[in-house]
């Protein structure tokens, strides 16, 4: 099985940039283009939230219109940048998984790994959070799973990544949330969004991995004490390929053009090059 990840497109209406010059429409056309060069394709896509910048209805219908271009299912989570009620109201034609009312979490089973979505967005701010109502939904979910090989993904990553400017606006979490993860060692990632970085890191006896967003990076600082800001890093995507037997393995694929695919022609002078014996 391979899923592909995306994350945090910060969809824009036509003619305003976000943050005045960040055109992350094109940007967001650009990462569906490299979803569909790929052979063989991805079985399904995620995408980890901050799908609009400011929760309009029209940036919900720029991702609409890119995401239609897909011919694999496709599953979205909101972030920080995204108003729960657009985003599901906008969406929900195109998605019918996500629930009616409440948090927008939601398990799809349809795939040899399963995948569970989880709402972490607190309505006004920046953080996240997943509150007693969301642990214990989580903790149902995973006690379904029977062991089945699983992915947790959702927008804020629920762990510190020692990084200043993004651990201030952390995703609040219970000091059982860990435990509950470690429990079930069948969770293969907690994959997110929200940092604009690609961030792999073990927590609570899994992997915690951030992608890169598909416009603007957040530029890496890790002096301490400093703000957050953003730089035209390139975009990327993760393929995470599940096979059994093997698990879970995780890439990153720079989204844009870098030239053709090349041969190795090795120059005689390498070590490694087979020696023909000199006759004697
Ligand atoms: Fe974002
Ligand atoms: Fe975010």
């Amino acid at each position: 099985m391979i899923i592909a990840q995306l994350s945090d497109f910060h969809a824009r209406p036509h003619g305003n940039p976000a943050y005045g010059i960040v055109e992350t429409n094109p940007a967001i056309e650009r990462a569906v283009d490299e979803i569909l060069k790929l052979e063989p394709r991805p079985d399904c896509v995620l995408v980890t939230g901050d799908l609009s910048d400011c929760g309009l209805p029209e940036e919900y219908g720029i991702v609409r219109a890119a995401l239609r271009r897909l011919p694999m299912p496709i599953y979205v989570i909101p972030g920080n940048h995204d108003r729960r009620d657009t985003f599901a109201a906008e969406l929900r034609p195109d998605h019918p998984y996500l629930p009616q009312a409440g948090f927008l979490h939601y398990v799809i089973d349809d795939f040899p790994v399963r995948l569970i979505g989880l709402d972490t967005v607190v309505a006004g701010e920046d953080g996240g959070e997943i509150c007693a109502v969301r642990e214990a939904w989580l903790a149902e979910q995973l006690a379904q799973g029977q062991g089945k090989p699983t992915v947790i993904f959702m927008h804020h990553p629920p762990f510190p990544v020692g990084v200043d400017g993004m651990d201030i606006m952390p995703c609040k979490v219970s000091s059982g949330f860990a435990e509950l993860i470690a429990r079930h060692p069948e969770i293969e990632r907690v994959l997110c969004g929200h940092y604009h970085r690609p961030i792999q890191l073990r927590f609570a006896g899994t992997i915690g991995y951030v992608v890169p967003g598909t416009a603007h990076q957040v530029a890496l600082d890790l002096r301490p004490g400093t703000e957050n800001r953003f730089v035209m890093e390139p975009p990327a995507l993760a393929l995470h390929v599940w096979k059994p037997g093997l698990g879970m393995v995780s890439h990153l694929q720079p989204i844009g053009d870098y030239g053709p695919r090349r041969d190795f022609v090795l120059d005689p002078a390498y070590p490694g090059k087979p020696q023909t014996v000199p006759a004697q």
